[in-house]
């Protein structure tokens, strides 16, 4: 996507960092950048606050990645927002999120409808709570038109959940004779995939130092680079990503096979 230079120089000199814009290539920006937000409660618990305040911290840090995103010409930032193993958590940390969710895309609107971001969501949000899915579906049919960035907030999403019922559907397709045996390829799958529509990812952030993938994108991420700091996500601001994005453009991607060089 292409980024307008002057609103990129000016959103990162207004904070100055120990890295500088200069260390990456406006010309090999990743396409898809992927943020596993981890370390909200850990964030909140080193400073004797409640994991509340971790989560609404977060939420101050997914604000700066997606502007930052929009400045770099990113065309789509993904984030992991809620896992199907979240329901796990004690119920009044569930039921806070999912408050959070609601009111944080309400006060976002206008930020999404200033940059031209277009939301989308990955999983099944029909289970959500009744005001939450009110407010996301809202947010999906006023930014529907969007052009700029896409976008992708993984919110009751598993990555088996996600590829079993593609293969439900495949199954429905090949019973109904809509679809041959033979026609079930790669592309089959990834058609029916919450991601359908977007290019895999091509770096994946995961914050707070954790080694896992946490049951994310799992087809989707097969040639993803991946980046992981151990900063918590409500520290990761505009240059994290920069950094993320150096080491990103530093890896010598073969996609199995040999290096370009
Ligand atoms: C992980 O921290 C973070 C989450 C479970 C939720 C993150 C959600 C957001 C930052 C906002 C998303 C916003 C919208 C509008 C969908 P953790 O609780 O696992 O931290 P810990 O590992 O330190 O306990």
């Amino acid at each position: 996507m292409k980024y307008d230079v002057d609103k990129f120089n000016a959103y990162f000199a207004e904070h100055p960092a120990d890295i500088s814009i200069d260390d990456i290539d406006m010309a090999r920006i990743p396409r898809h950048v992927s943020c596993i937000m981890d370390g909200n409660g850990r964030w909140a618990t080193a400073r004797g606050l409640s994991r509340g305040e971790g989560h609404k911290a977060g939420i101050l840090a997914l604000q700066e990645v997606i502007t930052a995103c929009v400045r770099m010409g990113v065309d789509v930032l993904s984030a992991y927002a809620f896992s199907t193993e979240n329901w796990n958590r004690p119920q009044a940390e569930v039921n806070l999120l999912m408050h959070l969710f609601a009111k944080t895309f309400v006060d976002e609107l206008p930020l999404l409808k200033r940059e031209n971001v277009r939301v989308e969501f990955l999983g099944d949000i029909s289970a959500l709570p009744k005001k939450t899915r009110d407010v996301f579906e809202y947010g999906l049919e006023q930014t529907r038109s969007h052009t700029g960035m896409t976008l992708a907030l993984a919110v009751n999403y598993g990555a088996r959940a996600e590829l079993t019922r593609a293969a439900r559907l495949i199954a429905e397709d090949v019973a109904s004779g809509r679809l041959a045996p033979e026609d079930v390829d790669d592309s089959a799958v990834a058609s029916r995939l919450y991601t359908s529509d977007l290019p895999d990812p091509e770096l994946v952030i995961r914050t707070s130092g954790e080694m896992r993938v946490s049951n994310y994108l799992l087809w989707q991420i097969a040639y993803s680079e991946f980046y992981i700091t151990d900063t918590y996500w409500p520290d990761f601001d505009r240059w994290g990503l920069v950094r993320a994005i150096a080491a990103f453009q530093g890896r010598d991607r073969r996609f199995g096979g040999l290096s370009a060089q």
